[in-house]
């Protein structure tokens, strides 16, 4: 009951400008340093809503053979356990945070 209300509440503040700076925050500390679209990660720009493995870069075949596109339940379910949601893929940091994922995620929406 109270989890649900939770995720109730993190859903609705996903839009909100605040939220996504705290996730611009922990953004730029757990995530930038793999994320600039070099060889240690692809770019995450236009990452919300595009399809799975679309980007310039050497994905490992699990994250390819994944079909569909980063919705947010995605994005939460591979933040959130990434070898679980693509068994063998080569991310290997994970946010346990409900909290924090809800931020990452609603930054992640503003990288156009
Ligand atoms: C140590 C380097 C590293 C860090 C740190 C890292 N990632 Fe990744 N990320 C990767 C790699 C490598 C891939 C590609 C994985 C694969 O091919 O299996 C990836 C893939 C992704 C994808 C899928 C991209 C696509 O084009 O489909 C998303 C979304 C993502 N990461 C988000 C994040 C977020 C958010 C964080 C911070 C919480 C983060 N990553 C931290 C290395 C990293």
């Amino acid at each position: 009951m109270f989890r649900s209300i939770f995720a109730v509440a993190a859903l609705s503040l996903a839009a909100s400008p605040a939220l996504a700076a705290d996730g611009g925050q922990l953004f730029n500390m757990q995530c930038k340093m793999c994320h600039t679209g070099g060889p240690m990660g692809p770019s995450l720009t236009g990452v919300a809503g595009a399809k799975i493995a679309s980007k310039e870069f050497n994905y490992s075949p699990a994250l390819k053979g994944k079909s569909g596109t980063w919705t947010d339940a995605n994005l939460d379910a591979f933040l959130k356990a990434p070898a679980q949601f693509a068994p063998g893929t080569r991310m290997m940091v994970s946010v346990p945070s409900e909290e924090n994922r809800a931020a990452i995620i609603a930054y992640l929406k503003t990288l156009k």
